[in-house]
């Protein structure tokens, strides 16, 4: 079932969804060579808890840290640990945070100090494959517009789309209906409506679509081994189209 939230409820999604870009704001200097991926996970929990507001992620099914943090081939749910980061390294930093029972969830990938062309290329075009998607949004568009719209995109960029993972609704639960692939059909799946809310989140890839999960029964790695790209914005549908609850505030 797509629940339809409130006024109230899109004012607490809001405010979730803000304090997510005001954590990606605060982390991103710390983003450098020699830092941990556990150090940022750290940074990140006390910040959160800082706004009397709950890393949703700890403990969900067992997960055991506030972000994910996946560096190069990760695509997605890296776990924080004492891997130092290096020079041309590239991490997703993926985070949902609860306010007041409601969630807000956004991940972004950031650059360690100079990198190749081609993660710089990978970057832009997922950042860019996600807004493909979110245009799509507005009330009577339907969720294949926007699966659809991220494929092309990635597609005419020769990127990966992974598409074991999708997004999804979001609301009091991290994860509620519906699906939100990342490829699809035009005019195919759920209807839109004023007051849905949805987590868009192209995960790309510079190589094949192919993954696998490491032993930990979380880590999502390409199978060749080339570097992933993960951009997801928490997205409103409101009256005439749509606002994104999680802005980027640190550019
Ligand atoms: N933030 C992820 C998503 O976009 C979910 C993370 S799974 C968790 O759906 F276990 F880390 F919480
Ligand atoms: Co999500």
């Amino acid at each position: 079932m797509i629940t339809i939230k409130s006024k109230r409820e899109i004012e607490l999604m809001k405010k979730a969804g803000l304090l997510v870009s005001e954590m990606h704001k605060f982390i991103k200097p710390y983003i450098k060579e020699g830092i941990t991926t556990k150090e940022l996970d750290k940074l990140c929990e006390d910040f959160i808890r800082s706004q009397d507001a709950v890393p949703t992620e700890k403990g969900y099914e067992g997960y055991p840290a506030s972000i994910c943090a996946s560096v190069n081939d990760t695509v997605v749910h890296g776990i924080p640990n004492n891997y130092k980061l290096k020079n041309g390294d590239i991490i997703t930093i993926d985070t949902v945070i609860g306010y007041k029972g409601y969630q807000g969830d956004s991940a972004w990938t950031y650059k360690v100090g100079e990198i190749n062309e081609d993660d710089e290329y990978l970057m832009k075009h997922t950042e860019k494959a996600l807004y493909k998607g979110i245009n799509e949004v507005k009330p009577g568009a339907r969720i294949g517009d926007v699966s659809a719209a991220v494929e092309k995109y990635a597609k005419e960029h020769n990127l990966g789309v992974v598409r074991e993972l999708c997004g999804h609704g979001i609301g009091s639960e991290m994860h509620e209906d519906p699906e939100v692939p990342n490829y699809g059909l035009p005019n195919t799946g759920p209807k839109l409506k004023p007051g849905m809310v949805i987590c868009i989140e192209p995960m790309l890839t510079f190589g094949k679509r192919y993954i696998y999960q490491e032993d930990d029964g979380w880590t999502i790695k390409t199978e060749d081994g080339k570097n992933a790209a993960h951009y997801e914005h928490t997205v409103l549908v409101t009256e005439n189209g749509y606002e994104i609850l999680t802005p980027r505030l640190d550019d």
